[in-house]
Parts: structure tokens; C-alpha cells; sequence
């Protein structure tokens, strides 16, 4: 299976649910930024996530202790970050549903995609993500379709609000 295609697999979709009651909208944009850093670095340092999540150094630490106790992420000295296997498995769920939203409002011509995106990603469930997500892969196999579609918006021709 493809790494893109891995996040639907029993084990994202278990952990979505077992984690929706304990996770905040909060905690789901900590966690996703948690993985997006850690890709490549392996680790996250609490200054940096509270540099681009935009919050106080002091707000990073508290959330990232509650990350923690949920047993998401590994912090210790140094303000160092690394996340679980656990935690790896919910950030790369919790990216690739972040990306499949994106894909999808460009797709369909939103303006405002990246807020429209972050609304929306942490209501949604996996049964419309599923959704959405093969729409994305029917119409990446079927460029014309895009075309059509910018067409007959342009022919409905509802303008701007
Ligand atoms: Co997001």
C-alpha cells in the first residue's frame, strides 16, 4: 500500500474513535503539528510549536503534558517532544485528513481553503472522510473532470457573495 493510502486502515480509523472523546479540536491541531515537524526531525521542541501554533511557550507545555498523559507523546528534558507509536499512528491520521479536506475545497474552488480546512477537519467523520477522499483519487484519475466542473460553475454562474 502506498503511504498516502495508509490512514484509512482499521488501526487510524480505531484510534479516531477511541480518541474522540479525549481529544480536543485543540489537541488534534497540537498533535498534527507534532507530526508535521516530526517527519523529518524525528522530535519537536515545545519553543518551536508554540512559535508556529502562535501561542505562549507556557500554553505548548500544558497541552503538551495533557499529550502526554494520554500516552501520544514522549516529553522529557531539554523540551523535547517525540510522539509514540500510538501518537505516530493518530498524526499521521490526523495530517492525511487535514490534506484530504485541502485537496477536496481547492478542488471544488473555495477561497479560504486553509480556515475552511481547519473548521471542518475536526467534525467530520470517517465515513464522509472516505468519502471525499475517493472523490479525490476518482478525479485525479480523471483531470477532465476538473475542467467540466470549473465549467458548468461558470455556466450556473452564481458570482461572488
Ligand atoms: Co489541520
Amino acid at each position: 500500500m502506498r503511504e498516502d493510502q495508509k490512514y484509512y486502515t482499521v488501526r487510524g480509523y480505531q484510534l479516531l474513535r477511541k480518541n474522540k472523546k479525549l481529544l480536543t479540536s485543540g489537541m488534534e491541531d497540537y498533535l498534527e503539528m507534532i507530526y508535521r515537524n516530526s517527519i523529518e526531525a524525528g522530535y519537536m521542541r515545545v519553543n518551536k510549536l508554540a512559535e508556529q501554533l502562535n501561542v505562549q511557550p507556557s500554553s505548548a507545555t500544558k497541552m503538551v503534558q495533557k499529550l502526554a498523559g494520554l500516552g501520544l507523546i514522549k516529553y522529557q528534558k531539554y523540551g523535547i517532544i517525540e510522539l509514540t507509536e500510538r501518537g505516530l499512528d493518530m498524526g499521521n491520521f490526523l495530517l492525511n485528513r487535514h490534506k484530504t479536506l485541502e485537496k477536496f475545497l481547492r478542488f471544488i474552488g473555495c477561497i479560504d481553503v486553509l480556515s475552511e480546512t481547519e473548521l471542518i477537519e475536526h467534525s467530520i467523520n470517517i465515513d464522509t472522510l472516505k468519502n471525499i477522499d475517493s472523490l479525490n483519487r476518482f478525479i485525479e484519475k480523471n483531470p477532465s473532470i476538473q475542467k467540466k466542473f470549473e465549467k458548468f460553475k461558470e455556466e450556473l454562474n452564481y458570482g461572488a457573495i
